[in-house]
């Protein structure tokens, strides 16, 4: 069943999302790509999982330079995921479970196969010439010095039969849309309709920080050329537009949602596109993400959220893997280190997201070069989730004729380290992961009360939830060694004088 408020609260704020990277969940045709149908199917393992809600990335008509995040077309399922019928199929399956779907849409660029785009450019007069952002100059001189993501090249790309430059905050197969023109606006805010039409539960905005620009487009001072996640792309007027989009998905009833990519690595920057509660109404917030493993760290940027998020009554976001960054099973070091990390994501104050396959304590896969099929090198966390132990793990077998093998190769121990073996072996991180979302499910102090921090040695964390009579002690060892456990103010559960290095506990005064 979906209930639209949880604890008096909209139903996200209390939800566990788990993001789905469609290629490698589930093949289902055995074309070695996962798809929409294989997701369908394996909805069973999220619902036993405990998650509230998934998220897919983009399964849309696509070229695939970027896998998908170059849309061709924002209201059709790219053949290689399915059809529509089958996304019907997958939602109706996913709110018969109580999960709810949210999608990513992709509004800072399209393909340049996208026909806007093919009629953009096909000449200076065309009447999409303003969807995108053209500038005139000289063929060996960028209009500004701005570079892309994942080229050493400039933003601009040259075309030569119009004699102007084409700005791509990202690959030059993904032009910027220019959305100072109200028809982009317009066009974009029909997408989104489209969907909340079919029944979409909310959506990721892709990059949403970079679609207003500053007109002047000024060239970026040196320490910022390392474009899109830059400051430059912080411009006044997205908030402008972001309003719009807040008041069209608030029309829609039961809560829809949109978290917005905001990639600008700065708390108090992301904080502002919350608006005054009629911008996003969740913003990833990714410094936390890139903080080492380290107490000190991890406690300055929970601080920095509390200071910048909670006086506007924003809601955080807890992230620690996604499709765009090393596992963080891999870069923390051990599978110890991962379960703690799985106790911090799931008892901060905020809605976190889980990438899939950190449930299983999933590593980076190791993909030599010539096999990196990614232009920007994120493919070792992209690897196929394995489902079981058998030598195709769950994915239809690849017999090398009518039968592919995964498209990508598999994570490290898949053979051990599946949904299936996982299952049965009780101490098992993916148990852990379940027993952490039923424990938030049942307890408001975990899933929306207040945060405090707790005094507590040099490696450690420790925090209290509080929701009324629900008390949680939350205590983080990160460091190799055991600690004695910070309990002030009991009477706390004391089923743990010590917590492990590395390791943590969830501790309750409740009676039990
Ligand atoms: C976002 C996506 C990333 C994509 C980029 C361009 O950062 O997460 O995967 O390459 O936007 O759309």
């Amino acid at each position: 069943m979906l209930h639209d408020r949880v604890h008096d609260q909209p139903w996200w704020k209390s939800a566990v999302v788990y993001q789905i990277y469609p290629r490698s969940f589930q093949d289902s045709d055995g074309d070695g790509v996962g798809d929409l149908e294989g997701i369908r199917r394996r909805l069973d393992h999220l619902a036993w999982l405990g998650v509230d809600a998934v998220w897919l990335s983009p399964f849309f008509r696509s070229p695939m330079a970027d896998f998908g995040y170059d849309v061709a077309d924002h209201c059709d399922v790219d053949p290689l995921f399915g059809t529509l019928a089958d996304f019907d199929n997958l939602v109706a399956r996913a709110h018969d479970l109580g999960i709810r779907v949210l999608i990513d849409w992709v509004p800072n660029h399209t393909s340049d196969r996208h026909p806007w785009f093919v009629e953009s450019r096909s000449s200076r007069s065309s009447s999409r010439r303003d969807w995108y952002v053209w500038r005139d100059g000289r063929p060996d001189r960028p209009p500004n010095n701005w570079q892309a993501a994942f080229s050493d090249g400039p933003t601009w790309s040259w075309d030569e039969p119009t004699g102007q430059w084409y700005l791509h905050l990202f690959l030059r197969e993904q032009p910027d849309l220019n959305w100072a023109n109200p028809k982009v606006v317009e066009a974009m805010q029909r997408v989104l309709r489209f969907w909340l039409d079919r029944g979409v539960d909310g959506f990721r905005a892709d990059a949403v920080h970079a679609i207003g620009k500053d007109p002047a487009l000024p060239d970026a001072p040196e320490k910022w050329t390392g474009m899109p996640w830059s400051a430059l792309n912080d411009h006044q007027s997205t908030h402008d537009i972001l309003r719009g989009l807040r008041r069209l998905i608030d029309s829609y009833p039961g809560d829809r949602v949109m978290v917005g990519e905001v990639f600008l690595l700065s708390t108090a920057a992301v904080a502002r596109y919350y608006g005054r509660d009629d911008e996003l109404h969740l913003a990833f917030n990714f410094p936390p993400l890139f903080a080492p493993w380290e107490a000190g760290a991890w406690r300055h940027r929970i601080d920095r959220v509390v200071e910048e998020l909670d006086p506007r009554g924003a809601w955080p976001t807890w992230v620690l893997s996604n499709h765009d960054n090393p596992r963080h099973r891999t870069r923390y070091g051990s599978e110890d280190r991962a379960r703690a990390a799985a106790v911090l994501l799931l008892t901060l104050r905020g809605t976190p997201f889980i990438y899939m396959g950190e449930e299983l304590g999933l590593e980076n896969a190791e993909i030599p070069a010539e096999g990196r099929l990614d232009p920007g090198g994120r493919d070792g966390s992209r690897a196929p989730m394995p489902w079981d132990g058998s030598p195709d793990h769950g994915w239809p077998p690849g017999d090398g004729r009518r039968r592919a093998a995964p498209w990508l190769p598999w994570p490290p121990q898949a053979g051990v380290r599946n949904v299936a073996a996982l299952q049965r072996d009780p101490a098992s991180i993916l148990n852990l992961y379940r027993r952490l979302l039923a424990a938030r499910r049942r307890s408001p102090a975990l899933s929306i009360g207040s945060w405090s921090p707790l005094a507590s040695p040099p490696d450690v964390l420790a925090y209290e939830r509080a929701a009324g009579d629900d008390r949680r002690l939350v205590i983080i060892n990160f460091g190799d060694r055991d600690a004695p456990v910070p309990a002030p103010g009991g009477p706390w559960r004391a089923d743990a004088g010590i917590v492990p290095g590395p390791g943590a506990v969830v501790l309750s005064d409740a009676p039990c």
